[in-house]
């Protein structure tokens, strides 16, 4: 089906004359009005989504609804919950959905549920330690070893959630850097010690060389061959090149084609939140990310949390110049949020070409950026107070603390709402040097409290905005084909750096190559 490119629609084009205007109102000149809570603070989910401190009128904000409906945002979700090939290149679903919804509710639901089964015995196993190591003695440490959407998610989950006295230690190793599975083994004894190896093709270069290392640490730890079987388990959808690296097929849990890596931690991806978290902290991030899923399915246009921040964020980037946007979480156990947020928003929807390879023609994702706060405030928000550049932001905190420092949640939360408050009301001072500018856009998410059911829902309701930013742009928010040109020049360079093929770069590579090269073998 033709779809017309976005800055051909004609809300697009309207909100391109609104945006035009000279007397278009800064934030704090839209702040006063007390109506905006109405039509910009939703609460959904145990979560209360407030986007009033954005730089948008009711004008803006109509037109935006519009352009959702020009490009029939209903149907397309629709195509998206019952398995249709939104992912045009590659000619796949995008089902993550299903991951989470009831048995029977979606597509492909049963075979998920056998699965879940199957890391629900796994985990009940291990930590009953009637799995046990090649010398019989229980597992304590779980190293995950993936990378990219085989490692964010599950890592942020963890750090997110983790009980005081958890079963397990967790560690991830992501990098081909060997400093990092270095610093991971070094700690670590390879009796108690189970690698959980989570690729989706198996094929990863940083994935498979960390895997490999750990084979060989834990062979020659132990001389035993018949300890990888015990060891090693694996999440992929090449179950061939699993069992060929020596992992027992019964070891082997399936990532089917139809999620996507950045979707994934929903799948047997998340089996260390199932050992950390044990398999009902998994199933309440479940739930909170299918109540998310039937408020999107659901929810009218001007309710829909999803879709509003997707419709902002376009505003944002398309008509008022945004190109970055920083995630400041103002919770220590959400630092790994603007991370796992990156690769979601930018791998996704970093592109330039619409679904039928035509030029977008507008600008797509921004910089996604971020770090904790308060911790920031003492860092980088000195730029966002009075640096050149135009940004957005998304704060997140909790409610409710799960601590009973109350003076600590209650400093933390003033200096969560002063630093948005400043963003968008500024400063003016007689010296230059104490004036802040203001007229930043920011949105405030605030959870009940950060557990399972909120943590999901947040995350559910990322996804869902960056499909419907995909949506609105026309393009395909479910394939990565970017990244493939930096992983192939690698293999080349790999063989030049070992003197197996003659250096064929340009003349900067080439000089970069010889330095190291000469610095090989140098103490
Ligand atoms: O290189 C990008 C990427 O393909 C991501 O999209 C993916 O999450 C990651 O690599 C890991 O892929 P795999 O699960 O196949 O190892």
């Amino acid at each position: 089906m033709t779809r017309l490119a976005a800055k051909d629609l004609p809300a697009w084009k309207q909100l391109a004359q609104i945006a035009a205007k000279s007397t278009y109102p800064s934030v704090a000149e839209l702040l006063p009005d007390e109506r905006r809570h109405e039509r910009l603070m939703l609460a959904t989910s145990d979560v209360l989504f407030d986007f009033s401190k954005q730089r948008i009128t009711e004008e803006v904000l109509d037109t935006l609804l519009q352009l959702a409906e020009q490009r029939n945002w209903r149907e397309r979700i629709e195509e998206l919950f019952n398995g249709e090939l939104v992912n045009t290149t590659e000619g796949r679903a995008a089902l993550h959905t299903a991951l989470r919804a009831p048995p029977n509710e979606q597509p492909s639901n049963q075979e998920v549920h056998r699965e879940l089964k199957r890391l629900s015995g796994l985990a009940e196993r291990l930590t009953d330690a009637s799995f046990r190591g090649y010398t019989g003695k229980a597992i304590t440490d779980i190293v995950h070893i993936g990378i990219g959407g085989s490692q964010l998610g599950p890592e942020l989950v963890v750090a997110a959630l983790k009980p005081a006295h958890s079963p397990f230690r967790c560690h991830f190793v992501a990098n081909v850097d060997g400093h990092a599975i270095d610093m991971t083994l070094c700690e670590l004894n390879p009796e108690t010690t189970l690698f959980v190896v989570v690729s989706k093709s198996f094929a990863t270069l940083e994935t498979v060389k960390n895997a490999q290392t750990a084979r060989s640490w834990m062979l020659e730890r132990t001389g035993a061959s018949q300890a990888i079987a015990l060891h090693f388990v694996a999440v992929t959808n090449n179950l061939a090149s699993a069992i060929e690296f020596g992992i027992a097929p019964h070891n082997c849990f399936a990532i089917w084609q139809w999620v996507g890596g950045r979707f994934s931690l929903w799948s047997a991806v998340g089996l260390p939140i199932i050992l950390c978290l044990g398999i009902d902290g998994f199933q309440d991030l479940l739930a909170g990310a299918h109540a998310m899923d039937n408020h999107f399915r659901t929810a009218p246009a001007e309710a829909n949390a999803p879709l509003l921040a997707a419709l902002i964020g376009i505003w944002n980037y398309n008509f008022l110049g945004v190109n970055n946007h920083a995630v400041l979480p103002y919770d220590e156990r959400l630092k790994l949020l603007p991370n796992y947020l990156q690769q979601l928003e930018t791998e996704s929807n970093g592109k330039s070409v619409r679904h039928d390879g035509s030029d977008v023609g507008v600008h797509t994702m921004a910089v996604l950026w971020g770090g904790v706060g308060t911790t920031g405030q003492h860092a980088f928000h000195q730029l966002l107070h009075q640096g050149t550049r135009a940004f957005t932001a998304d704060f997140i905190l909790a409610a409710r603390a799960n601590h009973e420092h109350d003076d600590h949640h209650r400093w933390l939360t003033a200096n969560c709402f002063s630093q948005s408050q400043a963003m968008a009301q500024g400063q003016h001072a007689d010296d230059p040097h104490q004036s802040v500018a203001g007229n930043h856009a920011t949105n405030t998410f605030v959870l009940d409290r950060l557990d399972g059911k909120t943590l999901g829902a947040l995350l559910a309701f990322y996804e869902h905005k960056v499909f419907c930013q995909g949506l609105i742009w026309d393009i395909n928010s479910f394939d990565q084909w970017g990244v493939e040109l930096g992983k192939r020049l690698a293999n080349v360079i790999y063989e030049q750096l070992g003197g197996r093929s003659a250096i064929l770069q340009d003349t900067s590579t080439r000089a970069l190559i010889q330095h190291v090269s000469t610095a090989e073998g140098t103490p």
